[in-house]
């Protein structure tokens, strides 16, 4: 039925439906059906008789003209009057075209429409059935409403502007996050279309019933027919698509390619591999459609109140829905919005891909400390306690969510104690980990949690595993204010080690990125926002390298010992704490002057004739030894 719309005029005997509705499908060639036209012989014997007509003899009749509004939609759009005065007529008339289906309600004061009643030749209208009208009367809500003072020509052009006006931005899928994303759009008053698939039996009437919902989306326009939901937007137009990251991507694009035009704006909003964001980039740019991949974090509520958004891709195309990313991002210290141009190409979900793999790392930390904590003899809601104290230097919106996770109560027992232990995972984590070993960059941690997640995974082989392999049974001599210190000391090496893996993308690829920015960005909104984040917008506005940083050297320094007491504990007590552990692990073979790779470049020249650079010459030249 392509991009065709039933146009309902609608309201009370005597306000001249049949006169507007005719002129109204004169003016824009469509045909015209009088609602009266269709009842059958009984309802009009009835009505002939001066009986009204109770729900039982509307409904046939209201069936009757929902079949025809179908069957027109096939071909064309059509105009149809009727009455429709109650929300359950609406609902028949227009079940299984809703997102086709417009409401043009005719409104007038009791005292007009009867004088203009009684003003018509051969007409007249008991006022006391009309008030029965008045009476039952239930006003649409999502209709285009005109008072029928206006002259008719003047109503039809109203009408007609109404149909034609366009919105300002586009939101294609409604799952959490896009449906989050649109009612923040919609509550910075923007006019907005929202989009979701039809699929039958399964999603259907999504957006329609998704705008019905909520009071802020009064004026946004549902559509389920991805023709007229880009035809709905004012040029260039702009749409954000939240759907799944993967090859759906594609086909969307595809899907809406033939109804977009020079200029117009697609976002991607998911968590899409970056180097899938280049080649759509460029597949686009040919095409002469902007396109920019923009990590979003925050889960549902950031997405609803306000998100951390990484928009990347070309400038002028960032510029044009830089008004509408910026309002509804969330906001820093200072009120700018954490939202800001990132660069080009797949850079935007580069950094959100990163992100997220600082995220495992972090989530990760707060489950070894749990394990740690709970070791300690400590239960949840002890636990609890102890990382509410931590809050003071410490904060992050992960410790806050795990204080609550560590509380949450179900039947009297803890919740978390009933949570199987198998991590899931969605894949951004395992990208950051091929990233950081195509780049080079030896971000350990991000691995370490990543595989833990794959680890825990193996549940009947870890408990087959438990059974045989003996642990220690050595006395934990640590205190909460030393894991607090540990803690502390990961986080830094962790962050330490996410913003150096961004750094070296960054001259890689020539991106030009901003960490003290990206840093700024992340301090509101998103899952990663913490104390530390705040701290590290100004530490990285004099370097890029947290590990030259004096007062990040000045607290390792003052944090390491006890992290290796820790640790050491840790390995001593069999516990399974392997990102604190890496966290010191990566330090200890990282600030060594002289490493241990000297004896793998020889082993390297020994069997493979590989060669190696001598200390002894500063030339730089490679040298081979014939070892035997
Ligand atoms: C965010 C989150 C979000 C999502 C991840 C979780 O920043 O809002 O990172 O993007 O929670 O997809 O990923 P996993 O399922 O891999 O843990």
């Amino acid at each position: 039925m392509k991009s065709n719309q039933v146009l309902f005029v609608m309201g009370v005997s005597g306000v001249g439906k049949s006169t507007i509705g005719k002129l109204l499908a004169d003016s824009m060639q469509i045909p015209f059906f009088d609602g009266d036209d269709y009842h059958p012989e009984k309802n009009v014997a009835k009505m002939a008789s001066g009986l009204a007509l109770n729900d039982d003899d509307r409904q046939g009749w209201l069936e009757t003209l929902n079949a025809l509004a179908k069957k027109q939609l096939e071909n064309n759009s059509c105009v149809i009057v009727c009455s429709a005065l109650k929300e359950s007529y609406r609902t028949v008339l227009t079940t299984g075209i809703e997102c086709h289906a417009k409401w043009i309600f005719l409104s007038g004061s009791f005292q007009k429409i009867v004088d203009r009643i009684n003003n018509r030749e051969g007409h007249f209208m008991k006022s006391e059935l009309l008030q029965s009208q008045f009476d039952i009367l239930e006003e649409p809500e999502n209709s285009i409403k005109i008072d029928i003072r206006l002259a008719p020509k003047n109503i039809v052009e109203e009408i007609k502007t109404a149909l034609m006006e366009k919105t300002q931005f586009g939101l294609f899928g409604l799952g959490v996050m896009g449906k989050s994303l649109s009612r923040n759009l919609a509550n910075n008053g923007f006019k907005i279309s929202v989009f979701n698939r039809h699929l039958a039996g399964l999603e259907e009437n999504v957006a329609l019933d998704f705008t019905n919902k909520f009071d802020e989306l009064e004026t946004a326009l549902p559509f389920d027919e991805i023709e007229s939901f880009v035809n709905s937007l004012e040029r260039p137009r702009k749409i954000m698509l939240m759907i799944n990251a993967g090859k759906i991507i594609d086909s969307v694009i595809e899907d809406l390619l033939p109804f977009l035009q020079e200029g117009d704006v697609l976002i991607d909003g998911g968590n899409s591999n970056y180097n899938k964001t280049k080649e759509r980039f460029e597949y686009l740019k040919a095409k002469k459609i902007h396109f920019v991949g923009a990590g979003v974090s925050g889960g549902e509520e950031g997405a609803l109140k306000g998100p951390s958004i990484m928009p990347g891709g070309a400038k002028e195309s960032y510029v044009q829905v830089q008004p509408f990313l910026e309002a509804i991002a969330a906001k820093d210290e200072n009120n700018l919005p954490c939202c800001t141009y990132i660069g080009t190409e797949g850079s935007g979900h580069f950094v959100k891909m990163v992100h997220n793999g600082i995220e495992y790392v972090e989530m990760q930390l707060l489950a070894e400390v749990f394990v740690t904590l709970k070791a300690l003899g400590n239960n949840p809601d002890a636990i609890a306690t102890i990382l509410e104290s931590w809050k003071e230097t410490t904060n992050s919106y992960l410790l806050e969510i795990t204080i609550a996770i560590l509380r949450k109560k179900e039947n009297g027992g803890w919740l978390i104690d009933k949570i199987m232990d198998k991590a899931g995972n969605k894949g951004t984590g395992n990208w950051t980990t091929i990233s950081t070993a195509q780049l080079g960059v030896p971000s350990t941690m991000i691995a370490s949690a990543l595989f833990s997640r794959y680890s825990s995974f193996y549940k009947e082989e870890r408990i087959a595993a438990s059974k045989h392999i003996e642990t220690a049974t050595a006395n934990l001599e640590i205190t909460k204010e030393d894991l607090l210190k540990t803690y502390q000391f990961a986080r830094i090496m962790n962050h330490y080690q996410g913003f150096k893996l961004i750094q070296e993308a960054s001259k890689s690829y020539q991106w030009g990125l901003n960490l003290s920015e990206l840093s700024r960005i992340w301090t509101n909104g998103c899952i990663i926002k913490s104390d530390l984040m705040v701290a590290l917008v100004e530490i990285f506005k004099t370097t890029d390298n947290l590990l030259t940083d004096p007062k990040i050297m000045q607290q390792i320094n003052s944090l390491k010992p006890t992290a290796r007491k820790v640790v050491a504990q840790g390995i001593l007590n069999d516990l399974p704490i392997p990102s604190l552990t890496e966290a010191l692990s990566f330090l200890n073979s990282f600030a060594v002057a002289n490493s241990s790779a000297n004896m793998i470049q020889a082993q390297r020249d020994y069997f493979g004739a590989h060669t190696y650079q001598r200390t002894d010459d500063a030339s730089g030249k490679f040298h081979h030894t014939e070892w035997i």
